[in-house]
């Protein structure tokens, strides 16, 4: 299905961790004030930043919903929202997420998943994985391996898609899990990232402030790196890329 075209003044927006409740319980405000109707407070920020030709990068943990027909709530509330395009990844709450001919059916028009694919719109590449806790992570454990393995793999097949679409301005890379350890320290997924024309990174993942004082942010060897959680961003969409 060919992409519609996107206007020349299109930005490219970021957010992750929305964790949407679809009338559960409201559970997330015993986490602090910005989680006090936040679903609220992310819609009314959305709408006044996001434009309808821009792109928005939603970077996994997006609701609580454990099977897909009950995320769709949340996926239809989005694909209302401004954005011609909202491209999306599973954090690792999403336990609703499917292989992607199933998720690609059951997507509004708007609305893209990322699994060793990427795409491009209007002259933009996008792709990404949810990557992983890393090896050289403190919290590391023998049971993360087979994920972690498999996330490289799943970065490497959409960055090597990304690279056969030409990129020309460069590539985005949408993850979950930051190329950063909890300390700090580059991964093997920011090592990755590396060898290919990358130009802007956004993760997500972390909720404490300790964590988010420790991650690596800014301009990182020529890659641009967006810290994405909603409640870091205080529910509102950060601008990635302006063309
Ligand atoms: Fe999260």
């Amino acid at each position: 299905m060919p992409i519609p075209s996107m206007g020349v003044n299109m930005k490219i927006w970021g957010i992750s961790d929305t964790h949407f409740q679809n009338g559960q319980v409201d559970s997330m405000s015993k986490w602090g004030e910005v989680w006090v109707h936040h679903t609220e407070k992310i819609i009314a920020n959305w709408n006044t930043v996001v434009g309808n030709d821009d792109l928005v990068l939603i970077g996994g943990d997006i609701c609580w919903s454990v099977r897909l027909d009950q995320a769709m709530t949340n996926i239809n509330m989005i694909d209302r929202l401004p954005g011609k395009m909202k491209i999306i990844i599973p954090g690792n709450h999403d336990n609703w997420w499917q292989d992607y001919d199933t998720l690609r059916k059951a997507m509004p028009e708007t609305i893209h998943p990322l699994i060793g694919n990427a795409l491009k719109i209007d002259g933009q590449v996008i792709c990404g994985a949810r990557g992983w806790i890393s090896p050289n992570d403190p919290d590391f454990e023998i049971l993360d391996r087979n994920t972690f393995d498999k996330e490289m793999v799943l970065l490497k097949q959409s960055l090597d898609a990304a690279l056969d679409l030409d990129p020309v301005d460069g590539i985005h890379v949408l993850m979950h899990f930051p190329p950063f350890t909890t300390k700090g320290h580059q991964t093997p997924f920011f090592k990755l990232i590396l060898e290919y024309p990358v130009i802007t990174c956004t993760y997500g993942h972390f909720h404490v402030k300790k964590e988010w004082d420790a991650l690596p942010k800014g301009k990182i060897q020529g890659i641009d790196f967006h810290l994405t959680s909603a409640d870091y961003l205080e529910n509102k969409p950060t601008l990635v890329w302006q063309g």
